[in-house]
């Protein structure tokens, strides 16, 4: 678990800067316990209603995470061809595997159907490349409900305007040109949004899909997407997985859709709150009352703050009870001036040399890293179940930077 315990953070039973000290920094540590944790509460409370999970890949594909939510009986849900070549690097079953790409080309496509896994296609032309393909089989459509929600407009993704998926006027006409190639749709998916804390919201692309499926006649499957919110805030509620399961088993009965199996991909659910990004104070200075903290990663390791403004708790590893608090900006050293991880925070004094912990990293945090200012992407570490210390990425050096120039002076 991750705790705080007589003022200093721990992840299962280290304390992080001893981590930090021992593996270097910035390093993204996860914590195997509570990704179970929450693996659970979303079984536990949705069994009977919806028949399969699948864990988005695209919150963290560390391979680690992927085996051990495959291991629990989830499949994975990929959206590029990379995703399902890492699918197919763990070895899993390729029937658990569901590719929903979008701006799909046909040799994505390609690579799905020579895998035999699940395809859910986003558009006609799509539709057309299967077919050019001489694919003979299953696949869901992805639909655009045309209504959405989500914590930011850049993680809205379903509503007028979206790219992504088919527009419920063109499911049939996109039903149609399958099945004249000899293709069946079997399911209907949709993924209006990320972020998403209402239950109601789900039940509602339920109920869409449902109505859409009796129209076409051979779709058996219901998948209502991921985006379940995660708390960030000490303030944000933890999405009610329980309620959602009873009113998704309401919606069911009420329209007997008893025939219908539901999916669910959540993604950052199970990952965003086992994840902390450790980094090291490199440097402290003062602006009109406000301490600047600058540490040695940025928003190249932790993009979701400049991207959506986003909110990530920061402590100060060792010093994590807020007492003798200061008005503090932690920065990276990126050279942009939106680099700022968090603003405004009531923080004890930092030193240069402490460790600053990022909270809730371990979704949409370490998968969207870059290279950005020439500088190498941290370590990840977990920490599992049992108390060990797994290196699962290493560090990059310098060299890794330069790798793949294929030009430099003689
Ligand atoms: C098709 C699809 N499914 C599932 C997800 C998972 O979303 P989240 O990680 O917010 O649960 C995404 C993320 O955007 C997605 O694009």
């Amino acid at each position: 678990m991750i705790a705080i315990r007589d003022c200093k953070l721990y992840i299962g039973m280290y304390p992080a800067s001893r981590i930090a000290e021992q593996y270097g920094t910035p390093v993204y540590v996860y914590d195997e316990d509570t990704i179970i944790e929450r693996v659970k509460e979303v079984k536990y409370s949705i069994d009977g209603v919806v028949s399969r999970i699948y864990y988005s890949l695209k919150a963290n594909p560390n391979p680690y995470i992927a085996w051990l939510l495959y291991s629990e009986g989830l499949g994975l849900e990929a959206v590029s061809p990379g995703e399902l070549y890492l699918a197919h690097r763990l070895g899993v079953d390729p029937s658990r595997v569901m590719f929903t790409g979008n701006s799909t080309s046909i040799e994505d496509l390609y690579y799905a159907v020579r895998l035999g896994v699940e395809i859910n296609v986003d558009s006609a032309s799509s539709a057309k490349k299967l077919c050019r393909l001489g694919y003979r089989g299953e696949v869901g459509i992805r639909v655009n409900p045309l209504f959405g929600a989500g914590y930011h407009k850049y993680t809205i993704t379903g509503g007028h305007g979206s790219k992504f998926g088919v527009a419920p006027s063109q499911v049939g006409s996109v039903a149609s040109l399958l099945r004249e190639c000899g293709i069946s749709v079997k399911r209907l998916h949709a993924h209006v949004g990320s972020g998403i804390a209402d239950p109601g919201l789900y039940v509602e692309v339920f109920e869409f899909l449902y109505g859409l499926a009796r129209d076409i006649g051979s779709v058996e499957e219901l998948d209502i997407g991921g985006g379940f919110a995660v708390p960030y805030k000490p303030t944000d509620k933890r999405f009610p997985w329980r309620r959602f399961g009873e009113m998704l088993r309401q919606a069911i009965e009420d329209l007997g859709a008893e025939n219908y199996e539901v999916i669910v991909e959540p993604g950052r659910y199970f990952v965003a709150e086992a994840g902390v990004l450790l980094a090291r104070v490199a440097d402290v200075k003062e602006d009109h009352g406000v301490i600047i903290v600058g540490t040695n990663t940025g928003i190249n390791h932790l993009i979701r703050p400049a991207l959506y403004n986003a909110y990530h708790e920061v402590i100060i590893a060792d010093n994590a009870c807020v007492r003798n608090v200061t008005l503090a900006d932690v920065v990276g050293n990126v050279c942009e001036s939106s680099d700022v991880l968090a603003r405004g925070r009531l923080i004890p004094q930092p030193r240069e040399g402490d460790i600053i912990a990022i909270l809730n990293a371990g979704a949409y945090a370490m998968s969207m890293a870059s290279n950005y200012n020439m500088r190498p992407l941290p370590s990840e570490i977990v920490v599992t179940r049992d108390n060990k210390i797994i290196v699962t990425r290493r560090r990059q050096v310098y060299e890794d930077l330069v790798r793949d120039y294929t030009w430099w002076p003689k």
